[in-house]
């Protein structure tokens, strides 16, 4: 029988835009948890479908007890919901309720959610409060902390949005409890990405955890989540808006992302193209001789264990104009829109060495052969 761990919290040290992560248990549905938040008339909990039946009841008393008015708007689920189209149904919202400078938006979801809620919180009325309360392991331990806010385009994922940082973050592990176990491993694929980057013991403490994380065990559920925000915080408190240090948080993001986009969001979670992305820029670093063969195994073997992709899926395609595009072009194409990417030449997270990385690019050919050994 595992005991429930206490709440932890976590800061992020932004100057006037610091705030806090809570990580713990039932924190959702107790107005204690909001008690700090600046005075305001009104709040809209932003939601979806699958987590409104869930969740935005606890959280609507708990906020019941703090706003005059609790509003509530229920998006539809899924990535490839993350459009125009549908952040427009969260300013519907705010306008039909008369919401004013002062209304905080609360994002109940995933990182679907909690990026479309940042970007509106962003945008209307040139800016107004939000509060993440992340209900996906990936959203606790990566989305929801930062301030990056999105939507994707046909072309490109995420190419839309701000950086806005939230006033406050509610990790509630009870959450857990309800998610499908393929959304844990795409969320387990974040929480492995800190060890190779920026701490090679968080590595070692996972693999040595990771049956347990698999089997949403609340201690070592509760040490992931802490560990990867603050390591997280750490790296956002240097460089917040992504001049240079935060970059190797998209590790396994350059590749990942063409994997989402050549086979259309939704399509593989965005956490297991990250994953099978992690394991190609592995192998680049390898070829380019930064990091030797066992540690890529090590890592192929962590996220195969985690219940995640290692091998790349095929993103040819027929183009009418110039015939078929072959598998690697394909994904150097894609990977020419990343946003890492400058003047065309593609910028990769490579570990230089086992918990340590750095952006750098690489010749094409030696990209190529990635692509084609890691490939179905
Ligand atoms: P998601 O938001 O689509 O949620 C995954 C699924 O789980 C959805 O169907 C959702 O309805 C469901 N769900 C959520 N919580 C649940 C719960 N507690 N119980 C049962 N079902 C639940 O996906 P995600 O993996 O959370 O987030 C992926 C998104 O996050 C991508 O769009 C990605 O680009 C973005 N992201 C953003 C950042 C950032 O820094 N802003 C970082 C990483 C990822
Ligand atoms: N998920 C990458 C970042 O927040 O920078």
């Amino acid at each position: 029988m595992s005991l429930s761990p206490p709440i932890e919290r976590v800061s992020i040290d932004l100057a006037e835009r610091s705030y806090s992560i809570f990580v713990g248990n039932g924190m959702l549905g107790d107005a204690r948890t909001f008690a700090q938040l600046p005075a305001g008339n009104a709040a809209l909990i932003v939601t979806n479908i699958t987590i409104a039946s869930l969740y935005a009841a606890q959280l609507r008393s708990a906020l019941a007890v703090h706003f005059k008015q609790v509003h509530i708007v229920v998006l539809p689920d899924g990535e490839e919901h993350k459009t125009w189209q549908t952040l427009n149904l969260i300013f519907d919202s705010l306008l039909e309720h008369a919401c004013d400078r002062k209304t905080v938006l609360f994002a109940l979801g995933g990182g679907v959610v909690g990026d479309m809620t940042g970007f509106a919180a962003a945008s209307f009325m040139r800016g107004v409060p939000f509060v993440q309360v992340p209900t996906t392991l990936l959203a606790q331990v990566d989305s929801s902390v930062g301030g990056k806010t999105a939507i994707n385009h046909p072309l490109g994922k995420n190419m839309i949005g701000a950086f806005y940082q939230p006033l406050l973050v509610v990790c509630d592990l009870r959450t857990m409890e309800t998610l499908p176990q393929r959304e844990l491993s795409a969320g387990l694929a974040e929480v492995i990405k800190y060890g190779p980057i920026a701490d090679l013991a968080f590595f070692d403490w996972i693999e040595a955890n990771i049956e347990a994380l698999l089997a949403r065990q609340p201690v070592a559920l509760a040490y992931a989540v802490k560990r990867s925000c603050e390591i997280k915080a750490w790296v956002v408190g240097q460089d917040e808006r992504e001049s240079g240090l935060r970059a190797v948080l998209n590790f396994g993001h350059t590749f990942g992302h063409a994997i989402e986009a050549g086979l259309g969001y939704g399509k593989w979670l965005h956490g297991e193209a990250v994953a099978c992305g992690m394991v190609m820029a592995a192998h680049l670093s390898q070829r380019l001789g930064l990091i030797d063969e066992t540690f890529v195994r090590r890592l192929t073997d962590l996220i195969k264990a985690a219940g995640l992709p290692v091998t790349g899926p095929r993103l040819s395609r027929v183009n009418n104009a110039t015939g078929t595009m072959g598998n690697a072009d394909r994904y150097l194409a894609l990977m020419r829109v990343d946003k890492k990417a400058t003047a065309g030449e593609i910028k990769f997270v490579l570990i230089d060495r086992p918990g340590s990385a750095s952006v750098q690019g690489a010749p094409d050919a030696l990209v190529r052969q990635v692509i084609d050994s890691c490939c179905e």
